[in-house]
């Protein structure tokens, strides 16, 4: 019987569809510390409800005798399923294959997904663990990433797409991961750069470890290129499901409600304390988000790059907001190039997915010098400003002390369509700190003071006096409100409240033009 035959024939593809390149590919996989392309599908999506499509692809190469070696999905598994019941496109690339080599089936069915989340709103995350290009397939494979590189600029802001290194990530392979939102990397056996080891001492007779050159401390701190470093796979796929809790299936929703038991009037007496009287003493940042945000929960977005500057997500009232803040923990607080770009993107982030950006300022204004000035702090610089004012999500600022300058304006002010700008009594709002300003403003006075040392310290007093206060910018209406500092969560939740159904649209263009 035909059909029975063919019962028998599913069968038997399926299993050889499972099973990959091989019992002993896996079992190497495995002796690395590396989970198969299904186990980590397994983790990141909910129980069953992976849906897998194209297991029966097969590659069609014929040179090098590839006709002989052919594998049932070729070097890559997707399909789609859900997490926390919401669905998600999938890709999971299979090592065990052509060593997850990108062959152009391989790209045809990544492609198939990317196109299927875009025409379903919804989000794609890729596994990333592949050798690059399939050096039998030539430009076949070149071709494919292309086509996927096509595909993540055009869903870049309509859905979120998340990348997951747990393998090798070379050459121009990377700069799909690149232009995805989020990278997550995890601390062994993940690694990305354009050129590796070999090539690198060919040609600048420079040694470096396959780790030192792309591995993900060096990602998460040095270069800045992830933004989620994990222990293990487990924990990496984890992560990611935890991130999709904040962000919406599409640039067209409003991110996920979570209730909460935590009493959106909750006053917090600590932050009365919490910023020191000494203006140029340290504070930790993030003892403020904590306090204030529902569970003192803030999920950190690359925590160990360019620390002066904190981003991540966080609830008020149950609703996903994006946190940005300066922290006077790291370099006073101040901006500079890593900062800008960091904060920019994340922003920017927020803007495309309809997540409110919830600011709190304590800037003294970015980094002088000329190691910063001839990278380009001024062109970086102005990412930031740039984001900030196209972004026409909720805008909420809470100026804690310091907002000198350029960083005060940048810093999400009023003058950036800030929709609710508040200040504490310790806010500082001027065009810079005392000492700088004094010695500009009164250099012949004080010149000829018969006491220089005490003439500057009252001139210091006076200028604090008259500008280190948020009061003046209240007179002008720039900052709406001077508030107690344990006010501030029920105070952000409310104006997120009155903020909830803001529309606001920027003239009609083909695009701006960042400064990049
Ligand atoms: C075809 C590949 C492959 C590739 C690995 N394999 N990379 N097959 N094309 N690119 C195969 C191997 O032949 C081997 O097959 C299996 O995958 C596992 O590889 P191993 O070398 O045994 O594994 P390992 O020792 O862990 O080393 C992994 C590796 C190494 C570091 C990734 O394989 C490697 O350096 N591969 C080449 C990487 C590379 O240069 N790719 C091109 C980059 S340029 P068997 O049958 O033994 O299991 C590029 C351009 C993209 O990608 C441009 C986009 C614009």
């Amino acid at each position: 019987m035909v059909t029975t035959n063919n019962f028998d024939k599913l069968r038997e593809l399926n299993q050889r569809a499972e099973a990959g390149g091989g019992e002993q590919r896996a079992r190497r996989q495995h002796e690395q510390g590396k989970l198969l392309a299904r186990e980590r599908l397994d983790i990141l999506l909910d129980n069953g409800s992976f849906v897998e499509m194209d297991r029966l692809r097969t590659h069609g190469c014929t040179d090098f005798e590839m006709e002989q070696q052919k594998f049932l999905g070729d070097a890559v598994v997707t399909g789609y399923g859900a997490i926390d019941g919401r669905l998600v496109y999938v890709y999971s690339q299979d090592f065990t294959v052509f060593g997850g080599s990108l062959s152009g089936v391989v790209a045809d069915k990544i492609c198939k997904v990317m196109d299927l989340a875009m025409k379903n709103g919804a989000p794609i995350i890729g596994i990333n663990d592949s050798g690059g290009a399939r050096i039998q397939e030539g430009v076949m494979s070149l071709a494919g990433y292309g086509e996927i590189f096509q595909r993540n600029v055009m869903a870049s802001g309509v859905v979120p797409q998340i990348s997951a290194i747990m393998g090798p990530c070379a050459g121009g392979a990377v700069y799909s991961p690149a232009i995805t939102d989020f990278i997550f990397m995890v601390k062994t056996n993940s690694y990305m750069f354009i050129t590796g080891p070999e090539v690198i001492k060919a040609v600048t007779h420079e040694e470096v470890t396959k780790e030192e050159l792309g591995g993900a401390e060096t990602h998460s701190a040095k270069s800045g290129c992830s933004h989620f470093t994990a222990n293990t796979e487990k924990d990496c796929l984890l992560m990611i499901r935890e991130l999709m809790s904040f962000l919406p299936s599409n640039n067209q929703e409003d991110p996920p409600f979570h209730a909460t038991d935590d009493d959106p009037l909750r006053r917090d007496r600590r932050l009365r304390g919490l910023v020191p009287d000494n203006p140029n003493r340290p504070y930790d940042m993030k003892e403020l988000i904590a306090a204030v945000v529902d569970e003192g929960y803030f999920y950190e977005v690359q925590p160990e790059y360019a620390p002066n500057v904190l981003v991540g997500f966080s609830r008020l009232g149950g609703r996903p907001v994006g946190v940005v803040a300066n922290q006077p923990a790291s370099l006073a607080g101040c901006l500079d190039i890593n900062a800008s770009v960091k904060a920019a993107r994340f922003i920017r982030f927020c803007d495309c997915f309809n997540i409110p950006v919830v600011t709190f300022v304590d800037v003294p204004g970015f980094l002088p010098g000329t190691g910063q000035e001839y990278d380009g702090i001024i062109r970086h610089g102005a990412k930031l400003l740039y984001a900030y004012a196209e972004a026409t999500v909720p805008k909420v600022t809470v100026v804690t002390r310091k907002a000198y300058g350029g960083g005060y304006i940048v810093m999400s002010s009023k003058h950036l369509r800030g929709d609710v700008n508040l200040a504490y009594p310790t806010g500082e709002i001027a065009v810079m700190g005392p000492e700088g300003a004094i010695s500009i403003v009164f250099r012949e006075a004080l010149q000829k003071a018969d006491n220089p040392a005490k003439a500057r310290d009252e001139m210091v007093e006076h200028y604090r006096q008259t500008f280190a206060n948020p009061f003046k910018a209240a007179e002008s209406g720039y900052i709406d409100a001077v508030i107690y500092p344990e006010d501030t969560r029920p105070t952000l939740i409310r104006s997120l409240e009155m903020l909830k159904n803001k529309r606001e649209q920027n003239p009609p263009k083909k695009h701006g033009n960042i400064p990049l």
